[in-house]
């Protein structure tokens, strides 16, 4: 189900989120400071973040049926996340929303909670 008001629904739903998801991958998997800690093979990696973008936006809560409880920043500990590496992911996420014509306000909304949640992602300092 699609809940009005949501910047899921709001953005034109799974299409859009597919295109992002996409988008970001193309650029994490030629980023030299992210290569390191992603696997060669990006497609199973693309798809759970497509599951949790459609939740985190206010879609249907694909990842919690398929992965659980997200439990974020546990998944994250065994990848050392340096803030040069939370940098490289966000510039690469907004790179991502461009290609995917994410328009305003949408775009600045969703980059600032992404933001927020990386933020929330490091566990090793420079
Ligand atoms: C701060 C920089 C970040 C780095 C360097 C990073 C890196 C990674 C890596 C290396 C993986 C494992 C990939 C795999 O084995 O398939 C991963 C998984 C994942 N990341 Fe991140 N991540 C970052 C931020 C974020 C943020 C901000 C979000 C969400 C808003 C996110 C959501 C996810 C999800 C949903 C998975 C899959 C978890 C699972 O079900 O296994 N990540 N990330």
């Amino acid at each position: 189900m699609t809940k009005p008001g949501t910047i899921f629904e709001a953005i034109g739903g799974f299409d859009s989120i597919d295109r992002l998801v996409t988008a970001f991958y193309k650029r994490v998997g030629k980023h030299p400071k992210l290569i390191p800690i992603f696997p060669d093979d990006l497609t199973e990696t693309a798809r759970k973040q497509r599951l949790f973008l459609t939740q985190f936006f206010g879609g249907p809560q694909l990842y919690n049926e398929d992965r659980g409880h997200p439990m974020l920043r546990r998944r994250h500990l065994p990848f050392v996340i340096t803030p040069e590496r939370r940098n490289a992911w966000l510039d690469c996420m907004s790179e991502a929303l461009i290609e995917a014509e994410i328009e305003e306000p949408y775009r600045t909304a969703i980059f600032d909670k992404l933001s927020m949640t990386a933020n929330h992602m490091m566990n090793t300092p420079e």
